[in-house]
């Protein structure tokens, strides 16, 4: 979703500014723009489309504009398409002031009414160039720049990352958080504000975390943070352990291809030093303070979005299949609003990969206001949800740059496994039956190494179904939600119409589509309903539908059944998941290559949902 880097200094900002909208442009975006203060003047460049055009726009390749003051935003967007007028940075009215702004203005309509009627005209169709115009009149009247934020902000309903500057006032950014991430990197002789960490980790790795309802002051020597009735907040400087090769392409095509690859790695650092196999058992940190909880909690609710629903959905299993804890899942867009019946002894986990997610950040709060204990399975370090978890355990799957997760939702699932050996083991598990899961649990790094070495099978039945209409996905019990995640990962970067479905439920309706056109990919494992998913394979057969069957290694019966046979290793039944889904991430991929779709940004996606 949108993005925001800003800089003051004493060197170009320009380049630093443009570098920092690349490295956020993995977020999904439609229009990028900057806007400089030059001799108290300011120089503003937007355009639709890609960085690139901005970076043509502004003459980058002549490097002939020089600032130490700037900001960029890159938008996605919600009100007023995408065009040049609508992306930010705006003004106000005078033009003193610009800003930019990841958020939604809820009441920006009546604000915009009030001030058409107060002579402000607007160029453009966005919520935001109202919040500019806003903070502009406040400006006029105080002539301080952070308390002119503070006042415009207090007349807004809604969520906003917001950094502002006046052409006047050079020495200052203002930034202010409600909803909407932003961080301050902190240098010497120089500060950055940003979005996100990625933007300006080559610069510096200090960074203070703006928490919602705080505003700073940020010159070139300092920062004050407040609040927004003014009141100092005293921030803690963290340090950021992000590598740039992390967020660099590092040989593949593309990132998601990269990601996909980074499996054995990002599941073996999610267990690392937590897996204790000769115990039988696991030590997760984030959760030692509140294990009593999670012993007594009558219910776990696991709540989260897209692909991290789907791991949820996994982890129902798990933690009912071998925990016995009752288990619900719940989309957190609904959770929400469904004012749900949480009790104080249930324990809420919410999974996400980027942590700020607006639907499960609202979920979170909701749950914690009505007493329950909230525990986050996130990847981004120091991200909302993490921080406002009363607990939880991080993915540790690196960042995730490709807006279709993959490595995140293998690291969610063998978090989800971890958390399910610990609570087995706290509420009975025999120290024999935990060593069982731990040493299994173990291989599986090895074992999606060998599931990657299908990449070549896999690329050429990429090449076959490339021009399908649509696709269906097919699997039972934890592989259910497999068969979810692999037609999300097809819809996303092919644009090719899938559906994931239980097995079973295929002759409720779905069958009806089945024809010589319809691929079928069937996960089918030998577990203790192979047999049962068999005969729904034959039932595709009658009608002649394509199969592909993801299957175990040994399996010699499923090459009479399926045109198309994706081997790999066996493991327990909620195990699978983990294994099953790379295949599927696999196919995605070359099918989306073959098409010649944006692997890494598919149109319409944003990697950070930050807006309901
Ligand atoms: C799918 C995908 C999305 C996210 C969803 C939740 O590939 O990436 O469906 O899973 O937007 O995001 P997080 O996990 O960041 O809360």
């Amino acid at each position: 979703m949108c993005g925001i880097v800003g800089y003051i200094g004493t060197r170009n900002c320009v380049p630093v500014i443009l570098e920092g909208l690349r490295r956020l442009e993995y977020r999904g975006y439609d229009s990028a723009g900057i806007a400089l203060v030059r001799d108290k003047e300011f120089f503003i460049q937007k355009k639709a489309g890609k960085v690139s055009n901005l970076a043509a726009a502004l003459g980058e390749a002549e490097g002939t504009v020089f600032a130490t003051l700037g900001m960029g935003h890159t938008r996605w967007a919600t009100h007023g398409e995408p065009s040049d007028i609508n992306a930010h940075p705006h003004w106000d009215q005078k033009k003193r002031i610009a800003l930019v702004h990841n958020g939604i203005v809820e009441n920006y309509q009546a604000i915009k009414t009030k001030l058409l009627r107060d002579g402000h005209t607007f160029l453009g169709a966005t919520d935001t160039e109202v919040l500019a115009h806003l903070v502009g009149v406040m400006y006029d009247e105080c002539r301080d720049l952070p308390t002119a934020v503070r006042l415009a902000l207090s007349e807004v309903d809604g969520t906003y990352g917001l950094v502002v500057i006046a052409k006047d006032d050079p020495g200052r950014i203002v930034a202010a958080r409600k909803g909407s991430p932003l961080l301050i990197g902190v240098g010497d002789g120089e500060n950055f504000i940003a979005s996100d960490a990625s933007a300006i980790v080559e610069h510096t790795r200090k960074v203070v975390y703006l928490d919602d309802g705080e505003v700073a002051d940020i010159t070139t020597s300092g920062v004050r943070t407040m609040t927004i009735d003014d009141v100092t907040v005293e921030k803690p400087i963290h340090q950021v352990t992000l590598e740039l090769s992390q967020i660099e392409r590092g040989g593949y095509d593309h990132f998601m291809l990269k990601e996909i690859h980074e499996q054995p790695e990002t599941i073996l650092n999610a267990m690392r030093g937590r897996l204790l196999v000769e115990e039988g058992d696991v030590k997760l940190g984030g959760l030692q303070n509140i294990i009593g909880r999670l012993l007594s909690a009558r219910r776990l609710i696991l709540t989260a979005c897209g692909t991290s629903w789907h791991a949820a959905l996994v982890g129902e299993y798990m933690f009912e299949q071998i925990a016995r804890i009752p288990t619900e899942v719940e989309y957190a867009s609904e959770f929400r609003y469904r004012d749900p019946i949480v009790n104080i002894d249930d324990v809420v986990f919410l999974i996400s990969q980027s942590g700020e997610t607006a639907d499960t950040l609202s979920a979170l709060r909701d749950a914690k206001t009505k007493g329950a204990t909230v525990l986050g399975i996130v990847n981004v370090v120091g991200s909302s949800i993490a921080r406002e978890s009363d607990g939880g355990v991080y993915a540790h799957a690196g960042p995730e740059i490709g807006v279709a997760s993959t490595k995140a939702f293998t690291s969610q699932l063998t978090v989800l496994a971890l958390i399910t050996i610990l609570l087995a083991r706290v509420r009975g598990m025999s120290r024999e039956r935990g060593q069982v899961l731990a040493r299994e649990l173990a291989t599986l790094p090895d074992k999606v190494q060998t599931i990657l070495k299908e990449t070549e099978k896999i690329r050429k039945i990429a090449e076959e179904f490339k021009d399908a209409k649509n696709f269906l996905y097919l699997g039972r019990g934890a592989n259910f939600p497999v068969a979810l995640e692999g037609a999300l990962k097809l819809k996303e970067i092919s644009y090719i119409h899938a559906e994931g479905y239980p097995a079973a439920e295929m002759k409720h309706g779905p069958i009806a589509l089945i024809d010589e056109n319809m691929p079928v990919v069937f996960i089918v494992p030998k577990d203790g309903i192979y047999d049962k998913v068999v005969s729904n394979i034959q039932e595709v057969r009658a009608r002649r539908g394509r199969i592909i069957a993801v299957a175990n290694e040994d399996d010699t019966d499923i090459d009479e059944l399926a045109e198309f046979v994706i081997r790999v290793p066996r493991t327990y039944g909620f195990f699978g998941p983990i294994l099953n889904i790379i295949p599927l991430q696999l196919l995605a991929y070359y099918i989306a290559v073959a098409r010649g779709t944006n692997v890494d940004q598919p149109r319409n996606l944003a990697k950070s949902v930050t807006v309901e």
